[in-house]
């Protein structure tokens, strides 16, 4: 069971290039950070995934942007320790449940949130995030399932300067964002910019008691 409460921040990773797999781990680890969201939105992502995991054992390696079984299946199969989609499809939530691989769906409406809870997920993404009315949306949208344990990532605007609005809500458990490690700076190798970036990041998330 991965306790995804210790990782305040999860970057979410959009690389063209599986050769930028190892540097780009290497500077979130040197920030502070041992998460990584690796999404499925380019060809990259299963050869990204496989050589992470391989080269860095402690870094807790997921697959996002998992949008059918088949991704799926390639996300497990490459050493995706969990799996999140910014949408709920209930043939990717049960493909991962029968893998037992914990899997994270988006969800942006109550009936997204009643849908997750029936498949049995109680970590869900918020996305996205900003556009769909920020902190107070999730505030007043998740307050009939506290009862229930459901917990949230926001993603979609997150940023250094809005992260613990949501992280000082107890029903968010992380927060997830691009802003940590952006497509032009994993493509031009600003390695350092990167860990700067992340280690800002988790010195922020720090101030939330
Ligand atoms: C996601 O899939 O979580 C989002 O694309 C991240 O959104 P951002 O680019 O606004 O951080």
């Amino acid at each position: 069971m991965i306790d995804f409460e210790k990782y305040p921040v999860v970057p979410v990773i959009v690389i063209e290039d599986a050769d930028d797999a190892e540097p780009l781990a290497e500077a979130l680890l040197k920030g502070g950070l041992n998460i990584i969201e690796v999404t499925f939105r380019t060809a990259a992502a299963a050869e990204a995934i496989s050589r992470i995991s391989a080269k860095f054992p402690e870094m807790l390696t997921g697959a996002g942007t998992v949008v059918t079984p088949d991704q799926a299946k390639l996300a497990i199969d490459s050493g995706s320790k969990f799996g999140l989609a910014p949408g709920l499809d209930p043939d990717t939530v049960n493909y991962f449940k029968e893998n037992n691989v914990p899997f994270i769906p988006g969800t942006m409406t109550p009936s997204d949130i009643q849908g997750a809870y029936k498949l049995g997920c109680k970590y869900m993404k918020f996305f996205p995030a900003g556009a769909a009315g920020g902190m107070n949306m999730l505030k007043n949208m998740s307050a009939p399932y506290t009862n229930l344990g459901i917990k949230f990532c926001p993603t979609g605007g997150v940023n250094i300067n809005n992260m613990n609005e949501y992280l000082a809500l107890p029903q968010v458990f992380t927060v997830g964002g691009s802003w940590l490690a952006t497509k032009a700076q994993i493509a031009e190798k600003k390695w350092d910019d990167i860990t700067a970036q992340v280690a800002a990041a988790v010195a922020k998330a720090a101030e939330v008691g």
